[in-house]
């Protein structure tokens, strides 16, 4: 059984890590693959043409893919890598924007280049690929197709170190909510992921945080991420959309989006005694959600 014969993916950053595995493993579903990457340096300086090698490898085994080298910070990138697809392939179903890079550095040593470059990269990647897909799927009333986000628990829940990566992947998740609501018309699903793996992105930080890495074990390697990202591609997953899907350590989960817990009202401005009363209730109650939270979420 293949889940996803002939349909059509971009799959940017697909060079390598969790990229480079979900081609792979789309490919072997069935689905005709655009593998974009710049064969960047983990910051974003460089390039190479490392989707070569993954191009080869999905044909070695009789799949079908082309390699695209434009660079998802641009807008004129994301229309290039849209068109490359369209014109190869005739049609396009699947989009996953993944392309990824990493400038971290506190606050109080960040550069104004070091904010930019993660922007462009992660939040106006997301826009500049994501554009021309839409206005296609509009155009050419497209229906059942599918956008796939990239975000991080950096963006989710906060990382040390990491301002602007976390700013760019909170706004990937804000930004992968509205345009849910606006694809459902045509019933494209748009759906994030939270993964964790160890990749030449993670590798130092995990060891830094003291686990052991050890990569031929699937539970650390990108490869866990790519069946999970096929699923949501195929016609099983037709109606699950603005979904937040949390996968690492071999555990596939699914997370809470933002939501007002519990509430106060008053008749009247509120004035700063009620507030002293009520401000600690808000805490009080946010807390035991989030332990009646953390509880639900162990893997079974
Ligand atoms: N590995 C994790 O645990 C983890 C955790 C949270 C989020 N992510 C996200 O998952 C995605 C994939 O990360 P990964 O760990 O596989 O990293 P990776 O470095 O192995 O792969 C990322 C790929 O993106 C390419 N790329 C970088 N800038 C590009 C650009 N401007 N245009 C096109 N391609 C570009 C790189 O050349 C590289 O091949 C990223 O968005 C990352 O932020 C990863």
């Amino acid at each position: 059984m293949t889940i996803l014969k002939d349909k059509v993916a971009i799959i940017t950053g697909a060079g390598r890590g969790i990229g480079k595995e979900t081609a792979l493993f789309m490919a072997r579903q069935g689905a005709k693959i655009l593998v974009n990457d710049l064969g960047a340096n983990p910051d974003g300086s460089g390039e190479t043409k490392i989707a070569d090698q993954v191009v080869e490898e999905i044909k070695e085994t009789g799949g079908e893919a082309l390699a695209n080298y434009d660079s998802v910070d641009s807008f004129s990138g994301g229309q290039n890598i849209f068109k490359s697809a369209l014109e190869k392939f005739g049609s396009v179903d699947i989009l996953i924007n993944n392309a990824g890079i990493l400038r971290d550095k506190t606050l109080f040593k960040m550069e104004e280049a070091d904010w930019d470059a993660i922007m462009a990269v992660h939040l106006k990647g997301h826009f500049n690929c994501t554009k021309p897909f839409a206005v296609y799927i509009r155009e050419t009333n497209r229906l059942d197709c599918r956008i796939i986000n990239m975000s991080s628990v950096s963006g989710l829940i906060g990382n040390f170190g990491q301002t602007n990566y976390g700013a760019a992947k909170a706004g990937i998740a804000g930004f992968s909510r509205s345009l849910s609501m606006e694809m459902a018309k045509y019933k494209c699903t748009v759906n994030t992921i939270s993964p964790g793996a160890a990749t030449r992105l993670t590798i130092d930080l995990m060891k830094a945080a003291g686990r052991e890495i050890d990569l031929d074990n699937w539970t650390q390697g990108p490869e866990q991420i790519a069946p999970i990202i096929a699923w949501i591609c195929s016609d099983e997953a037709k109606d699950i959309t603005n979904q937040i899907f949390h996968i690492s350590q071999g555990t596939v989960g699914i997370m809470q989006q933002p939501a007002v817990i519990k509430s106060f009202k008053s008749k009247d401005i509120w004035n700063l005694d009620q507030l002293n009363s009520l401000m600690p209730k808000l805490i009080e109650a946010k807390i035991a959600h989030d332990d009646e939270v953390s509880k639900k979420g162990e893997p079974v």
